[in-house]
């Protein structure tokens, strides 16, 4: 079992990724600047793993801190051998209004980490990329060899470090995955852990599940007249416990993997799934019903994102297993148990 460093380890994916990562038995460190997240997810998540994960406040662009983390680990004589890195912005609209923000702690950070992980010879990297790379597709399911073409400052800091990556592993001495996930949603089924976005959710999912806590009244539909079979649009949704199980699937395979390894994989069921689709899912789930009104396209959104995540299968062996019941069931027992979040 490794040694694994996590930036973002208390993020909604993240936390999720130590669950499945602890009961496989790795040894984690979890860095987070918790500017998104709760230090209680971790507690949480070790609870659940059943292992204890070693926590660092500190921010992804701190080399002293990186760099600290790297020697004590040494120094304990548990070297870290592998990082998953999920530490970052996701949000596409504050992208755009803050576009230095985002490629200074996505493309940044990124470059101090891997700086970091080069002067400790650890160069085994899994990294969070997006399938909002791809632009506005027109042709589908979307595969690992069409050219990304990134539309916001989100995207573009995402395909950015994919270069980087890409970069070094082309020097021989690096394995690197880059993974694209699609729509991630859901919740571990204990409900003990979940997404918890600050304010008011901009994602269809979260929105949902705090129309049925009771926190919001009623959605907004944006747009229904879309090519697609309802006209609302599609996206492929997959449960966070598929991903985080993609996560430890990536990180044994490049732990065995050649030295010059670059994985660029998606990560998706393959089965877009429409705003109605997924509103009348939530309904049978959970027998709650969602109150909703047709509204205008959001600006910036696609019609269609779904992809083939054949090469993920071929590659790592992995296939999202979960439903959309699955992931309305779950998300909902999160929710309902924890109707504030991490907030009490
Ligand atoms: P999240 O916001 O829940 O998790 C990100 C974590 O990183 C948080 O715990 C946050 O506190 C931490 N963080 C942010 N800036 C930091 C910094 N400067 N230093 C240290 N820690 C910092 O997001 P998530 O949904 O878990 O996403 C994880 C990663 O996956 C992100 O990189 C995101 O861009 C990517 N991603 C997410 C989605 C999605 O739909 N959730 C889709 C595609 C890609
Ligand atoms: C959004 C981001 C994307 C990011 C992803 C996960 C944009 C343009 N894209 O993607 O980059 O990777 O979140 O963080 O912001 N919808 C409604 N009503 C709502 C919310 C959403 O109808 O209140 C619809 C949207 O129009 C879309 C679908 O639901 O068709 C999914 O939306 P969302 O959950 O925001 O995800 P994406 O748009 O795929």
């Amino acid at each position: 079992m490794a040694s694994v460093l996590i930036t973002g380890g208390a993020g909604f994916i993240g936390s999720h990724t130590c669950v499945v990562l602890l009961e496989a038995g790795h040894e984690l460190v979890v860095l987070d600047d918790f500017s998104n997240s709760s230090p209680v997810a971790l507690e949480r998540a070790q609870l659940l793993g059943g292992g204890s994960i070693r926590c660092v406040r500190g921010d992804i662009r701190d080399p002293a801190c990186l760099n600290a983390i790297f020697a004590n680990a040494q120094a304990a004589d548990t070297p870290i051998e592998a990082v998953i890195h999920f530490a970052g912005l996701k949000a596409v609209g504050e992208s755009v209004a803050e576009p230095l923000r985002y490629w200074d702690v996505n493309l940044c950070g990124s470059r101090t980490l891997v700086a970091a992980m080069d002067a400790h010879h650890c160069r085994t990297l899994v990294f969070s990329s997006t399938s909002t790379i791809y632009g506005e597709p027109t042709r589908f399911p979307l595969v690992e060899t069409m050219a990304p073409a990134p539309i916001h400052p989100y995207a573009q800091s995402k395909w950015a470090v994919e270069q980087l990556l890409n970069a070094l592993a082309a020097t021989g001495s690096w394995r690197i995955a880059n993974l694209r996930y699609f729509n991630p949603v859901g919740a571990h089924p204990s409900g003990q852990i979940g997404e918890d976005p600050l304010g008011i959710p901009n994602n269809l999912f979260p929105f949902i599940t705090q129309i049925a806590a009771g926190r919001l009244e009623s959605l907004r539909v944006f747009g229904n007249d879309y090519p697609t079979h309802d006209g609302t649009g599609i996206r492929d949704y997959l449960h966070v416990m598929d991903l985080a199980e993609a996560h430890a699937h990536a990180l044994d395979h490049l732990l065995s993997a050649a030295p010059e390894t670059a994985l660029t994989l998606n990560l998706g069921t393959g089965q877009g799934l429409s705003v109605l689709d997924v509103v009348h899912g939530f309904e049978q789930a959970t027998g709650i019903s969602i109150l909703y009104s047709i509204c205008a396209r959001r600006p910036g959104d696609v019609p269609r994102l779904e992809c083939s995540p054949q090469l993920a299968e071929q590659t790592l062996g992995w296939t999202a297993k979960r439903s959309l019941a699955d992931m309305c069931r779950d998300g909902w027992a999160w929710q309902s148990a924890n109707p504030h979040g991490y907030r009490r």
